[in-house]
């Protein structure tokens, strides 16, 4: 199938669990803002933006004041980074109840085996899957909603999320094939750039995680700049000086992510950013990356307090946004009833 038949369209999604971190921001959010802004290989998107508040629920049931403040601190995240809702349309999930009709559909056409293979299930229910929520277990498939409701044909993502984009193109396909139609797209994901997998400070063969006990082990949105630098200082290294090649970071994870952080951070690639530090020590280099990533995170986290003073603005951005998401989900959803022989 091609893509031509659909709008050049890019959805995204983050669960407002508490806690951006700069994998969030690298990995996530600061590609939504380039390919808002700048489309991508030189092609315009519509761009839809949403904090995932469904999915929040799936692992533990969060108290719902914090809920909801996690999904405003979120959309502060969105827009002090630089989303615009009026170019981006700017909504939280449980605002547009064609997602979880949709997800009820595609929980019918994906298959238990499929869903067993999720190496994030795997990893979130662990030994204890016995006692794990349907809901997690059922996860992927709201996911696959949350994109195919838009027919989106684009989705940015950190490495982390692939396989579950390679499932919603599993779920289209057999959907498609099931009823004989060409109506969900293939959809494609956008997983570009120097940092597609952040690494914590501590452990430079784990990713940078909201979840991990350590805080030093990551820089959360809402760090201030002292402490940002703080823990850049005191990331883990090994004695050598950085390489001439990034070959030479092959064997060395924790030098190679704070290449990949300096590279995304001044939007260059991780071959540019390398010829850039070559040879330098860890003395020279570590300063100027807090200095960078100071200078660049700071206004963001600054801006989110400010606007988390105006939670009634946060609030009527995101009313608007689930409208405009909306006219598009509607009539997806309606024909996507009329194609299974549901009616509403
Ligand atoms: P979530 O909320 O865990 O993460 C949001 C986004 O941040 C990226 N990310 C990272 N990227 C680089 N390095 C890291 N250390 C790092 N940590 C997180 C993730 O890859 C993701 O892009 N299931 C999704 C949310 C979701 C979604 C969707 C995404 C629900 N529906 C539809 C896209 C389309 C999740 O839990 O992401």
């Amino acid at each position: 199938m091609t893509a031509a038949k659909f709008t050049p369209r890019v959805f995204s999604g983050i669960q407002p669990s508490g806690g951006l971190t700069l994998g969030n921001y690298l990995g996530a959010i600061k590609r939504f803002v380039d390919v808002q802004n700048d489309g991508l290989k030189g092609q315009r998107f519509e761009t839809i933006y949403c904090m995932v508040d469904m999915h929040a629920i799936t692992a533990t049931l969060p108290d719902p004041a914090t809920l909801q403040k996690n999904t405003r601190e979120l959309c502060a995240g969105f827009i002090a980074s630089g989303i615009d809702p009026e170019k981006s349309i700017l909504f939280n999930q449980s605002r547009v109840p064609e997602h979880a009709q949709l997800a009820w559909i595609f929980n019918c056409v994906a298959r238990m085996g499929w869903m067993q293979r999720m190496t994030q299930w795997k990893d979130k229910a662990g030994k204890n899957a016995e006692n794990a929520s349907l809901g997690l277990f059922a996860y992927p498939a709201l996911m696959a909603a949350d994109i195919l409701i838009y027919h989106a044909t684009h989705v940015p993502v950190g490495e982390d999320q692939k396989q579950h984009i390679e499932l919603t193109r599993d779920i289209a396909a057999k959907f498609n094939h099931d009823y004989g139609v060409d109506f969900f797209p293939m959809t494609e994901p956008v997983i570009e750039g120097a940092a597609t997998r952040v690494m914590s400070f501590r452990d430079g063969t784990k990713k940078m995680s909201k979840s991990d006990p350590s805080d030093a082990s990551r820089i959360n949105m809402t760090d201030d700049a002292d402490t940002i630098a703080k823990k850049i200082r005191k990331a883990k290294t090994d004695p050598e000086p950085l390489p001439e090649t990034l070959e030479g970071l092959k064997d060395r994870p924790e030098a190679r992510n704070l290449v990949n952080i300096y590279a995304a951070l001044s939007d260059k690639t991780a071959e540019e950013a390398m010829a850039e530090v070559a040879g330098q020590q860890f003395g020279q280099f570590k300063p100027m990356l807090a200095d960078l990533a100071a200078a660049k995170l700071a206004p963001i986290s600054s801006e989110m307090a400010r606007l988390m003073q105006e939670p009634g603005e946060i609030d009527a951005i995101l009313a608007r946004g689930a409208e405009r998401a909306r006219e598009i989900t509607a009539p997806i959803l309606d024909e996507t009833y009329r194609i299974v022989g549901l009616v509403r």
